[in-house]
């Protein structure tokens, strides 16, 4: 299994493209499967989550080309309208091919997900929206099996009882083929949806309130193919940013809208960094003295995102001070305090608060990877660490983040990737030897 390790207390100077958004490729992929007709993404970023999604298309009939980050996507006709456990395990974000095969097909089945690190992560919102639309629900064998009773499905009107972001794209993929009209309230509107919503719309669909809590779908009989250019990553570009205040770096990030972290961008000059829009898309971010304490709670869509949570947490253990942050959108996302508690940090949980003492450092050590967001913490964490940090399981990092050793390797970071699991075990045995002698 490999592993990366990071010697730390370089300052970043440098520039760091920002990808295609992972949360945007995944969803617009999906897209794939409502026309007969090419669907042209560009910008879609080479990481795992994209190389799962690409090979569940496939498994229902959708051919898939791709030169370097322009995808081709064409679905014809379907050789099995299913997505398995496997796949669906892998990948909570498979789920999303059920709304796309129900409104085309009339019909779908997709392993029901199980929980995951992170939280319970239920999709019964996804379900009542379906069948607020008029589709029969199933389950057989832990799948769910989604059905439009006469072929296609009337159309109908759902509240999300809270937003979601996966539950509305899956709503919205089935509604845009209905017979007929459609409403969603409480959509969730980030802006990975919008994003979605304005392929859909180049593609033909009848959806009115983009950007809003509320949508008006007309279904129509038949959507086209498009060409489209996946949203920029505002998760990368806000971790490229805490990068930046915690090694005291000057970083410029490159194809990054600031106008989507409206909190993040608050919280990093309240911590004392120094950011400047410069055009066309970049963004100058200063770190200069240890970070000053903060407060920040996690919501749904304008608010401060989840998914940049466990980064400011790192940012929040070398502050001078106290900090809160409070996640309110998971209930288990808190699996990279332990590890940063390895590294010195010092940190306390009362449910879904945690409280931070800052330290003025933090030092290396072997720490694990828990999911996407927990790792990239602890890369922040190693990067100022004293010493060396290795992180394991970093297949986690890998589903979301595009050649990240190399973008901060540019920036001046000391950061390699070790292959297999005998170099971690001859790693650690010098280690041991290290200290023993
Ligand atoms: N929820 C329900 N029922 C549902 C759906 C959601 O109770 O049917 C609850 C969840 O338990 C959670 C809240 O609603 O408390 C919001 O969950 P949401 O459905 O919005 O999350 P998601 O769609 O499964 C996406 C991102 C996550 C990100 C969340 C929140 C994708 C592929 N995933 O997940 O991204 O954390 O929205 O913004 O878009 C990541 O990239 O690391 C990641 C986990």
């Amino acid at each position: 299994m490999e592993s990366i390790k990071i010697l730390g207390g370089q300052s970043l100077k440098g520039s760091i493209p920002i990808s295609g958004a992972k949360n945007a490729a995944l969803p617009l992929m999906v897209l794939g499967l409502l026309t007969d007709e090419p669907l042209v993404l560009e910008g879609i970023p080479n990481v795992t989550d994209t190389h799962s999604m690409r090979h569940i298309l496939e498994g229902i009939g959708t051919s898939v080309q791709h030169f370097s980050k322009r995808f081709v996507l064409q679905t014809h006709h379907t050789t099995s309208l299913q997505a398995s456990y496997d796949d669906v395990r892998k990948m909570r974000a498979s789920f999303l091919v059920l709304g796309a095969m129900l409104g085309r097909f009339g019909l779908g089945q997709v392993s029901l997900p199980g929980g995951c690190v992170i939280g319970v992560r239920p999709i019964n919102y996804h379900l009542e929206g379906f069948k607020a639309l008029g589709a029969l629900i199933d389950t057989s064998n832990g799948d769910i099996i989604a059905k439009a009773p006469s072929g296609r499905l009337p159309g109908g009107h759902y509240t999300f009882p809270k937003p979601t972001v996966t539950g509305s794209q899956n709503v919205i993929f089935a509604a845009v083929l209905a017979k007929g009209e459609s409403r969603l309230d409480n959509v969730a509107i980030e802006p990975e949806i919008t994003d979605v919503i304005t392929c859909l719309q180049k593609m033909g669909a009848k959806i009115e309130g983009k950007g809003t809590s509320t949508l008006h779908i007309q279904g129509v009989d038949a959507l086209s193919g498009t060409q489209h250019a996946v949203l920029p990553d505002r998760i990368e570009m806000g971790t490229y940013m805490v990068a930046a205040a915690l090694t005291r770096g000057d970083l410029i990030i490159e194809g990054g809208d600031l106008a989507l972290l409206p909190h993040v961008v608050e919280c990093l000059e309240q911590s004392g960094s120094t950011i400047t829009e410069l055009g066309h898309n970049r963004i100058r971010i200063q770190g200069h003295d240890r970070p000053q304490p903060f407060h920040l709670s996690t919501a749904p869509y304008p608010g401060f995102p989840t998914d940049l949570q466990a980064q400011f947490m790192t940012l929040a253990a070398l502050a001078d001070g106290e900090s809160t942050i409070v996640e309110n959108i998971w209930e288990n996302r808190f699996m990279h305090v332990a590890e940063l508690a390895r590294m010195g940090a010092s940190i306390t949980l009362d449910h879904h608060c945690a409280t931070i003492q800052g330290k003025p450092h933090l030092t290396g050590a072997h720490v694990m990877a828990t999911d996407l967001r927990a790792s990239v913490g602890l890369v922040l964490a190693a990067l100022v660490a004293h010493g060396e940090t290795t992180i394991h399981r970093i297949y986690h990092l890998d589903r979301g983040y595009e050649v990240l050793e190399r973008k901060l390797q540019n920036c001046g970071a000391i950061i390699h990737r070790i292959g297999s699991q005998e170099e971690f075990m001859t790693d650690q045995h010098d280690g041991v030897s290290a200290v023993a002698s």
